[in-house]
């Protein structure tokens, strides 16, 4: 494919980063960190990124998972588990054996903090503490469930003041009932009750899993993936879609699992959940500080949107077609020209930020031209290009228009996959006529409208 921007510079990577710390710095952030995350070689650096969230004023909360490792500790020791569905029943004698591994793993989250934060700066203090209020799940199915339990609170006072002093608070999978009696808690429950009830901006869900990635599940088309034909991102509605789509019958599928967890968290009014696979390093710093992302987000806030033009978005935009209009693949164009055309210009904006435009001026006679198309190279193939111009020929129908046209010295292709026909520069109204470029020597394309 041809992309003739420039690449990406440090400096907007510093831009962007500074962008997202701004906007993030002071909010809590909760990470489910699932158990084979702590047995994987990327462990320590995780831990070091986590580190260095705590020490610039982010708020961290680690909720790590234990199951694997509760299940091998019963192995070992030769306490055979009973299952009720697929929840495991904690017996009084399967107790002790649960909190060990419970506790040996969140020790493991707290050691691997400590190393990571060793090293240049204030050490980040980790404090793993009894901060959930736990309740027994009591019978279920003609079957009691012992020691099972299930989140009552989420002790926030606790936790708040961990974190006012800069600390990392780490919540095993244990909870106590306010007469002191343990319970065994799913690390899913307790991540999604923090989540709410710390008013997190984002739940990171850390997994060794590639996630959902077309061909292995069944993706609705709308649905955008990135590279590896992983999905970047989806609606709480897109998630449910993809849920539906692919109903498994065997036993607990990791990946849909994740997913079901984080549209619960999402319908529980997390704005924005994370599932990332922990082997890309430094994903979390990545979906923090840029708005490339890594692994799947499921959101509900206005991440993007196409909008009018406003006179602040004009730098913005020019930044976007300089190195185009110095290529001679855009037409030039003064700040005072852009201003002239305002309301005819529609940008792409990702959080906060312009990351393409494009233009629809009407030249009489029914017809309007799309113009000054230009997509940020970093955020190419995303589909920012097509969703701005089918918005411009959204407009362009609204507007009474019939057909529209662009004229283009090198995108001929990407119009034609959009619909656009080449057609004679004869057939073009006769104001646009009278001031066609003859030295440019562009080709006419033209899309009817009906
Ligand atoms: C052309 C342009 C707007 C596309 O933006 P984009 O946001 O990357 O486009 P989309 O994500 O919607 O579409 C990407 C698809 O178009 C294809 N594509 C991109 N540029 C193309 C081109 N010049 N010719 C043919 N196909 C192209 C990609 O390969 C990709 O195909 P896929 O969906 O099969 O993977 C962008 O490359 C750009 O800014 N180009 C320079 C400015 C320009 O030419 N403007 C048009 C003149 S007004």
């Amino acid at each position: 494919m041809e992309n003739s921007g420039p690449a990406w510079s440090p400096v907007d990577l510093i831009r962007e980063a500074f962008h997202y710390q701004s906007r993030f710095e002071g909010s809590t952030m909760v990470f489910k960190i699932d158990y084979s995350v702590i047995e994987d070689p990327g462990f320590p650096y995780l831990m070091k990124d986590l580190a260095l969230l705590a020490r610039t004023k982010f708020r961290v909360v680690i909720v790590p998972g234990a199951k694997e490792r509760i299940d091998a500790v019963l192995r070992e020791y030769g306490v055979v588990s009973r299952y009720s569905l697929s929840t495991r029943i904690t017996t009084e004698a399967a107790l002790p054996f649960v909190e060990m591994a419970a506790f040996h793993v969140a020790t493991r989250v707290m050691t691997g903090l400590a190393a990571g934060s060793s090293g240049g700066g204030k050490a980040v203090d980790a404090v793993i503490g009894n901060f959930v209020r736990a309740r027994g799940l009591g019978v279920e199915n003609g079957l009691d469930m012992e020691h099972t339990g299930t989140v009552d609170r989420i002790l926030t006072g606790s936790i708040g003041r961990v974190l006012d002093q800069g600390g990392i608070p780490i919540l095993p999978c244990i909870g106590w009932s306010p007469a002191g009696k343990p319970y065994n808690v799913s690390s899913d429950e307790i991540a999604l009750a923090a989540s709410t009830a710390l008013g997190a901006i984002k739940l990171f869900i850390v997994t060794l899993d590639p996630g959902l990635n077309t061909p292995a599940y069944k993706l609705p088309e709308t649905i955008q993936t990135g590279e590896n034909g992983r999905i970047i991102r989806l609606t709480p509605l897109e998630a449910e879609e993809v849920l539906e789509m692919n109903l498994w019958d065997g036993a607990g599928n990791k990946a849909l699992d994740e997913l079901r967890l984080a549209l619960r968290a999402s319908r529980a009014g997390i704005e924005r959940v994370h599932i990332i696979d922990a082997r890309e390093e430094g994903a979390v710093l990545r979906e923090l500080f840029s708005n490339l992302g890594a692994g799947t987000m499921v959101y509900t806030d206005d991440y993007e949107a196409i909008r009018p033009l406003k006179n602040r978005d004009i730098p913005d935009i020019l930044r976007l077609m300089e190195p185009l209009m110095q290529q001679d693949v855009l037409v030039r164009r003064s700040p005072e020209d852009i201003q002239e055309k305002k309301d005819d210009y529609a940008v792409f904006e990702i959080d906060g930020s312009v990351h393409a435009c494009a233009a629809l001026h009407d030249w009489g006679e029914g017809q309007g031209e799309i113009a000054a198309v230009a997509t940020d190279p970093a955020y190419a193939d995303m589909g920012l290009g097509r969703r701005i111009v089918r918005f411009l020929m959204d407009r362009a129908k609204k507007q009474g228009l019939r057909r529209v046209f662009v004229l283009t010295t090198r995108t001929q292709d990407w119009f034609e996959l959009l619909g656009f026909r080449e057609c004679s520069p004869d057939s073009l109204p006769e104001r646009k006529r009278r001031g066609y470029d003859k030295a440019r020597r562009s080709k006419a394309y033209a899309l009817e409208l009906e």
